[in-house]
């Protein structure tokens, strides 16, 4: 290698204190590893969904990525034991005169282990048949010894009338389902928040699948039955809500619309109250997916703060005629607005969203003081 071909990134002995670091010649990232005072360099650019090795943390001899722990050897980029294929560029490195250099002309060949695309990467089409709805249980519940839930029981009487009126029906209980908590990858970047979810695309025995799956693939209309917890939707609901920013990220980080013309409406039932508040949140997450509202989008029931007497709340949501035809109501509400998306008669479908006031939206104003 000539001499031209080295180029400074640092004072090694500053460069010594920490084990694993980002450096940067020109516009090339480099993870820089230090162990007993030898130095590595790897592309700082991970062959997964591009994080940023330099800034994850060295195990062993790997360095792991900061998104979703791919790990590569510090010395030679390759992947950990089974994903050998995957490689990222390794560097030439040495100490001279008590700097470190990289010589970027000895990067080796990056390759990517082609990877089968997950299933649920795959185009939202329609596939054709009758109107589908999907109801998705959000209560919690012992599943060994299930009880009495009134949400439950006004989203099976929307069910059993959405089939009578012929639609296809699928019912999701979250409680029955094993999944995942939200890790946060969008907190590390919004391009790490990935779809196919990454918890998705990692662990194939999160059951989260089955929600995107009907959520975005199967379902016209998703009705979500909730309790009032606290003044708040069921712990499920939310534990749901979290892992499906990576629907509505795509929107945000691709102009990635995945959810188009379909329809979202809610149950919801509390002995408690705060009806409207646990609305306000259904409604504001599920049309930032995309989804359209029937007109008046939730039936609810709660006999206020003051009514501690649950058995008697249990017993009037079981008995009430007048809920049990409310979710009826609500049924055909929906396929009255699926029906006319369906049929083209309303197209809501927007290929690309105007970003102006949408979500992380850098304003023109803005741009332009830049
Ligand atoms: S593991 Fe590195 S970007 Fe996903």
């Amino acid at each position: 290698m000539a001499d031209e071909d080295w180029r400074d990134v640092g004072d090694a002995a500053a460069l010594a204190a920490a084990p694993l670091q980002e450096v940067r010649i020109d516009r090339t990232a480099i993870a820089l590893t230090c162990r007993d005072r030898t130095f590595h360099a790897i592309s700082g650019v991970c062959n997964h969904a591009g994080g940023p090795l330099g800034q994850g943390t060295l195990e062993g001899d790997y360095v792991v990525c900061p998104w979703h722990n791919w790990k590569f050897h510090c010395q030679s980029g390759v992947g950990e034991p089974g994903f050998e294929e995957d490689r990222v560029p390794a560097y030439a490195v040495r100490v001279v005169d008590g700097r470190v250099q990289i010589d970027l002309a000895s990067a080796t060949a990056r390759h990517k282990k082609p990877h089968a695309p997950h299933p649920l990467s795959r185009p939202v089409e329609r596939v054709p048949g009758p109107v589908r709805l999907l109801g998705i249980s959000t209560t919690g519940m012992d599943i060994a010894h299930p009880r009495y839930s009134g949400s439950d029981d006004l989203l099976a009487t929307a069910l059993a009338h959405a089939g009578s009126r012929g639609a296809a029906t699928q019912l999701i209980r979250l409680a029955e389902l094993s999944f995942r908590h939200c890790e946060g990858y969008y907190s590390k970047s919004a391009r790490a928040c990935t779809w196919p979810c990454s918890i998705t695309q990692m662990d194939p025995g999160d059951q989260m699948e089955r929600v995107y799956e009907g959520i975005v693939h199967w379902a016209d209309i998703v009705m979500v039955a909730t309790p009032i917890r606290w003044g708040v939707a069921s712990s499920h609901y939310f534990k749901m809500v979290e892992r499906l920013n990576c629907v509505q990220n795509q929107l945000t980080i691709r102009d990635r619309v995945l959810i188009k013309n379909k329809v979202a409406s809610f149950i919801i039932v509390g002995g408690q109250d705060n009806v409207q508040g646990v609305a306000g949140q259904m409604l504001c997450f599920f049309s930032e997916l995309g989804f359209l509202f029937p007109q008046l989008p939730y039936v609810a029931h709660s006999r206020g703060w003051s009514a501690e007497d649950m058995e008697r709340n249990v017993a009037q949501v079981r008995d009430s005629a007048e809920l049990h035809d409310g979710a009826r109501a609500l049924v055909d509400r929906s396929l009255d607005l699926a029906g006319h998306l369906l049929e083209g008669r309303l197209d809501a479908t927007r290929e690309r969203i105007e970003r102006g006031g949408r979500k992380a939206h850098l304003l023109d104003v803005e741009r332009a003081e830049r």
